[in-house]
């Protein structure tokens, strides 16, 4: 496995986290490549209980280096804080790598982002107002600063573009709403971000060449998504996404690392669905309210950004095939497996069936339409399959052998329909609660 891949197979929050925080152990570079501090990865390990958000997971293996690669979006004030926060726990960051080609997400990003959304209206996304669609704007529209910009503040003309930009956002920040009163002057930001370079500064490297370095040395290398591949800005459900690439070509892209280098791609995937933003988004397989509810609760699904509730759902296979395809998963990580433990039966969707004929239109139907028509207005619904539950899954339970025949037989279902072979099972929490095939 010298070159792995932990890419969501569904709207994020599928447990990467925990994926990843498992197979650092074995790694000796691990690389976080898409999203920024909207992101929420809770890990719960020998050393705490930890949620991460720029920072890549793989930083609780205080032996591998570990890289915020160029695809990243890095709030210099929160990954401070961050960095920070970690160290209070005795986690060391000695080895972390900030690439100098990710780009700053700067103070009026997230007001921006804020007023995108009110302008949005009944439309909106339920961003996490960490200023992703700004940022990711700016950088595409080749207005943005990286973080090799923020190390070059003192220079004039890195600076004259920033005030710039300054001026553009408190410009469309004043023509609409209060926001603007969150601007503090132009110098006083920049005094800010100077102080921000200072500290950052022994963390910034090229880091694409640390990555070229260890792959041809045939280290080990992780590649840490972040988001789910229905989130993803080509491939999700689109325009209810993120704006960074979320698929195993997004970690490419994200890193530097050549596509012809990865090895090994693992879907990870909840053993039901889960979805937060907007509750008018499209989402097939949503549970009934009082199943739902129970679930949510049992399981702690609220945001670990945002605090909020996530909406709950059936596993549904129609995606998860689908994001096999768009990422070449080759192996499937199945997490939460213990919160569906107790419930009578489980619905199983393996198919979205057209109302009006009875047609199933799984293969054929465009996530994108999906997305923008309401599932209602588009006269689809979810095919299920009703499957046996399972009891509850012993403390004592070590290997594949000894988990619940119903669960067995669950995930058996999950890899059939998938096609792609389940390597890890994960029924709790704690370190041996996940089981490897
Ligand atoms: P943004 O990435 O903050 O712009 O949010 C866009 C959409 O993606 C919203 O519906 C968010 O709730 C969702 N989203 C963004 N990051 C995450 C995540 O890490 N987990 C789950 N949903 C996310
Ligand atoms: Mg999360």
């Amino acid at each position: 496995m010298p070159v792995t891949a932990v890419i969501g197979a569904q709207w994020g929050d599928e447990g990467k986290g925990r994926i990843v925080d498992y197979l650092a152990q074995k790694m000796d570079v691990i690389v976080r490549f898409n999203g920024g501090p909207n992101a929420g990865h809770s890990v719960y390990n020998r050393l705490g209980n930890f949620v991460l958000h720029t920072v890549p997971s793989g930083i609780l293996n205080e032996k591998a280096i570990c890289i915020i690669g160029n695809g990243v979006a890095v709030n210099p004030a929160l990954l401070i804080d961050e960095i920070d926060r970690l160290k209070q726990k005795k986690i060391s960051c000695d080895n972390l790598r900030i690439s100098a080609k990710a780009h700053i997400i700067w103070h009026w990003h997230p007001l921006l982002d804020a007023l995108e959304e009110i302008a949005r209206g009944n439309s909106e996304i339920g961003t996490t107002r960490q200023g992703i669609g700004p940022v990711f704007s700016a950088k595409y529209a080749r207005t943005g600063l990286r973080v090799g910009d923020l190390l070059r503040l003192k220079d004039v003309k890195t600076r004259k573009r920033f005030e710039e930009y300054y001026k553009n956002a408190l410009a469309a920040l004043q023509a609409v709403g209060n926001l603007a009163k969150q601007m503090p002057d132009f110098e006083t930001l920049l005094g800010r971000y100077l102080s921000y370079a200072d500290k950052l500064a022994p963390y910034v490297a090229e880091t694409e060449f640390i990555i070229w370095d260890s792959v041809g040395k045939k280290k080990n290398v992780l590649l840490e998504g972040a988001q789910g591949t229905m989130l993803d800005i080509d491939f999700g459900t689109y325009p209810d996404v993120t704006s960074s690439f979320c698929t195993s070509a997004g970690a490419c892209q994200g890193s530097g690392l050549p596509p012809t280098k990865l090895d090994e791609v693992i879907g990870v995937a909840k053993a039901y669905t889960t979805r937060v933003g907007s509750p008018r988004q499209v989402f097939p397989t949503e549970m009934p309210e009082k199943i739902g509810n129970a679930l949510r609760k049992r399981a702690g699904e609220y945001g670990a950004t945002t605090g909020r509730p996530r909406r709950i759902g059936w596993f549904d296979a129609v995606i998860v095939r689908y994001a096999a395809q768009v990422n070449g998963f080759t192996g499937l990580a199945i997490t939460r497996l213990d919160n569906l433990a107790g419930m009578k039966e489980l619905n199983f969707c393996y198919g979205y069936r057209r109302k009006r004929d009875g047609e199933d239109v799984a293969s054929t139907l465009n996530l994108e339409t999906l997305s923008i028509a309401h599932l209602a207005d588009e006269d689809i619904e979810p095919i299920y399959a009703t499957l046996p539950g399972y009891g509850r899954i012993s403390r004592n339970c070590l290997n594949y052998s000894q988990l619940p025949q119903g669960l067995r037989d669950y995930c058996d279902t999950i890899r059939s329909n998938i096609g792609v072979p389940i390597k890890m099972f994960s029924i709790g929490p704690e370190t041996n609660q996940l089981i490897t095939s």
